[in-house]
């Protein structure tokens, strides 16, 4: 029995069916729009490349629904098919150029492999954080720029000289053993401090000089905790034709750990040794934890050691050919990494050298 359909899309309230009726095997008007219609969803729906092709195969294919249909074609009434041919033309034309229409958009280019497929979800890239060596070179510079200081470099590779001789270090002191120290040759060697560059510095330039100096530096330690066989240096140098005092040093340390640390921190001096200062000290930083009252990161003691320093030694001077009647300064050098571990509370150095990126956007 013919049915009867409602035909909006015709303009029309009501229409006989023209060809097709259920009792015959055959697709009704409505299943051939709703069918039209869902393959157009499908179009709309499908997430990648590969969907849409799937979509294709399903309605176009060899195997697939539209040639499927206008194989009906013969047993459809002679009448109706004029209309029945329009009509499943239309649909046809309708999912081709929905598929086009995709497949630019979706990046059919990456069905032939070098596609860009602007529906995917983006790769998403972790904001990037400074790692804390360079946090801490940064900060440092731009602290004691404030104070008049500019960055001076130095190579990795020195020599005797530089690094030892004029640094008023003894020829048998132990650190020069193969031991302690990367020898490359009898002369070079990879630098054990960045003292050297102090040397460098009162060299080639006539005071005053006011410089710091950041780099990498090198010794024969085994790996652990608190050590490593490579790490990094700031090393400090005022040298001028007028009076430098202890207390300026002083002075200049504690606003340098002032600024790195928070205003509360304090400096003390503990005499000690180096070659090329005379008197030396051991400088600690009061702690910025516990503010002096003793915790686990001072050891109950209050204070963390920090630096070495101490005013240039008249041997030096004169190695380096200063006058050393003329001239007065002084000097200091500390561990970066050192002063990483205690600002950001990092417990192993080599975390600072893993590159775990879990580690690393904690701190940014
Ligand atoms: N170079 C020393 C070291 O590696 C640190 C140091 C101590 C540097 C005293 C200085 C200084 O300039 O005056 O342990």
């Amino acid at each position: 029995m013919p049915l009867c359909f409602i035909d909006f899309g015709r303009g029309l309230p009501y229409t006989t069916a023209f060809f097709l009726t259920e009792s015959e095997g055959l697709m009704t008007l409505v299943e051939l729009n709703a069918q039209q219609a869902q393959s157009l969803d499908e179009v709309t729906a499908a997430a990648d490349a590969s969907a849409l092709e799937q979509v294709r195969i399903r309605y176009l294919g060899r195997n697939g629904s539209l040639p499927a249909i206008i194989k009906q074609m013969k047993d459809v009434p002679p009448e109706e098919r004029p209309e029945f041919g329009k009509r499943v033309q239309a649909w046809r034309a309708a999912l081709e150029a929905a598929l086009t229409a995709k497949q630019s958009v979706a990046g059919a280019a990456k069905m032939d492999g070098n596609a860009f497929d602007c529906t995917l979800p983006g790769r998403w890239f972790a904001p990037g954080a400074k790692h804390p060596v360079s946090r801490v070179i940064e900060e440092t510079a731009a602290i004691f720029s404030r104070l008049g200081f500019t960055v001076a470099d130095g190579p990795d590779i020195e020599n005797r000289f530089n690094n030892f001789t004029a640094l008023n270090t003894p020829a048998h002191h132990p650190s020069m053993d193969a031991s302690d120290t990367f020898w490359l040759t009898d002369d070079l060697l990879l630098r054990t401090q960045t003292s050297p560059v102090q040397v460098r510095m009162m060299t080639q330039y006539k005071p005053p000089v006011r410089i710091i100096t950041p780099g990498r530096t090198y010794r024969r330690d085994t790996t652990d905790a608190t050590h490593s066989a490579n790490f990094h240096q700031i090393e400090g140098l005022y040298v001028d034709t007028k009076p430098v005092s202890l207390a300026d040093l002083k002075s200049t340390l504690a606003y340098y750990a002032k600024e790195m640390m928070g205003s509360k921190a304090g400096v003390r001096f503990r005499p000690h040794f180096f070659p090329f200062t005379e008197p030396s000290v051991e400088v600690d930083f009061s702690c910025h934890v516990c503010g002096g009252k003793g915790c686990r990161v001072c050891k109950m003691s209050g204070w963390i050691e920090i630096a070495g320093a101490g005013m240039v030694d008249p041997r030096v001077y004169r190695l380096v050919g200063y006058d050393p009647e003329q001239v007065y300064g002084y000097a200091f050098g500390f561990g970066v990494e050192r002063i990483a571990m205690i600002k950001y509370g990092i417990p192993d150095i080599r975390w600072l050298y893993e590159n775990d990126t879990r580690f690393l956007s904690q701190l940014a």
